[in-house]
């Protein structure tokens, strides 16, 4: 759909409702066409503004946190699937509230808290540590030697504690069907004996369906045929996958600066403030209308407007000279970038807004002194 970028104030996340709204739809034929369960990964994206598209689609959510259970309870209206790498005593009344499903990550944490779990009727589950994972990013990878996440199954033996429903793992990242494949394989080799005496596994997130020439009909031969012989509910608890290219990062030229031969624009956003893992990753993300530098073309230099050294990413070249008040768009800026934003320096915090094919832009939500200040 054409989007007026000038329509748009800048700084802002802009999500493009017809672009989520096809990432909803394929996601959600393929948990009817398998069946199984589908809970959207609110670490990935939690823009409760949103949720009443959501709404539509009949997805659960998955939790990481107290405040994403109760969120997925209050916004979402469903109680949330929560896995987190450790619980406290001061709050897990509250996360058993707005949960039905737990998967706890060590033995230890089981035993702490199986009883209160089971008197509130929550779901217990195990996350389990399957040794594998695909994925070339060490920081995406929960499988290295030394992680703290999950049972080996060394650790877990053969015996499986009373109340244990289900299982629950996750180890890939932007992954495919045939990655999913390879993990299944081994999972079944450690852990597939204590599948009769399970209700459901949860095979975690970082399955990239919405990805151009994933092959979801390969998931869904896949996921039936684990059903089939294992007679397990199925979940899956992607995040990406809902918001993956559903929207921009929409920014303006404040300087051109040059130092050595180098021009940085510098932009009324920041990478490491509001597009952290092209830094963590790192990543050089798309810009609408630009390319990798071209020798002979305009090329700069992106410089956030924090004072961080490191604030930049460079380079690309564009059809004209940038000047001060040119728009930057950045693609592909809604998943893990406004859960993770800072305001680091108090630079100013990105509106958030939604671009339908019937009104426009949306603003859904802008930010101001007060919540800098009422952060500390
Ligand atoms: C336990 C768990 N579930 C789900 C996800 C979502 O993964 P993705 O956004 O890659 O689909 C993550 C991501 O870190 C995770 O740690």
């Amino acid at each position: 759909m054409f989007i007026d970028f000038n329509k748009i104030p800048s700084p802002c996340y802009v999500i493009d409702e017809t672009l989520l709204r096809n990432n909803l739809n394929l996601i959600k034929k393929g948990k009817e066409a398998a069946p199984i369960q589908i809970l959207v990964a609110f670490k990935a994206f939690s823009n409760w503004g949103v949720f009443p598209i959501f709404k539509e689609y009949g997805f659960g959510a998955s939790a990481s946190s107290l405040n994403e259970a109760r969120l997925a309870f209050e916004e979402l209206g469903v109680k949330a699937h929560t896995y987190s790498p450790a619980y406290e005593e001061k709050t897990i009344p509250d996360v058993l509230k707005f949960s039905s499903h737990i998967s706890f990550n060590s033995m230890g944490q089981f035993r702490k808290y199986a009883n209160i779990a089971s008197q509130q009727g929550v779901s217990m589950g195990l996350r389990v540590n399957p040794e594998f994972s695909d994925t070339a990013f060490d920081i995406y990878n929960p499988c290295k030697p030394g992680s703290r996440f999950g049972i080996t199954a060394e650790q877990l033996g053969n015996d499986l504690p009373q109340g244990v429903e289900g299982f629950h793992f996750h180890t890939l990242f932007e992954a495919d069907s045939f990655a999913l494949e390879r993990l299944l394989a081994v999972f079944l080799d450690k852990f597939g004996k204590f599948l009769p005496r399970l209700k459901w596994v949860n095979m975690g997130g970082g399955h990239l369906i919405s990805k151009k020439d994933y092959d979801i009909s390969h998931l869904i031969h896949l996921l039936k045929d684990f059903k089939n012989r294992y007679g397990v509910q199925i979940i899956l608890e992607p995040g990406s996958a809902f918001t993956y290219k559903t929207g921009y990062l929409v920014s303006t030229v404040l300087d051109i600066v040059e130092n050595s031969g180098i021009k940085t624009a510098v932009l009324d956003v920041s990478f490491t403030c509001h597009m952290p893992d092209c830094l963590e990753m790192p990543y050089k993300p798309v810009i609408l209308g630009a390319t990798d530098e071209q020798a002979g073309k305009p090329t700069y230099r992106m410089g956030g407007v924090s004072c961080l050294a490191g604030d930049f990413i460079g380079n690309w070249s564009f059809e004209k000279e940038l000047k001060p008040g040119d728009r930057i768009i950045f693609d592909d800026m809604i998943h893990y970038t406004t859960v993770k934003t800072t305001m680091f320096n108090g630079v100013s915090h990105p509106s958030i807004g939604l671009w339908t094919g019937k009104w426009g832009f949306k603003l859904i939500k802008d930010f101001s002194y007060h919540d800098y200040k009422n952060r500390l």
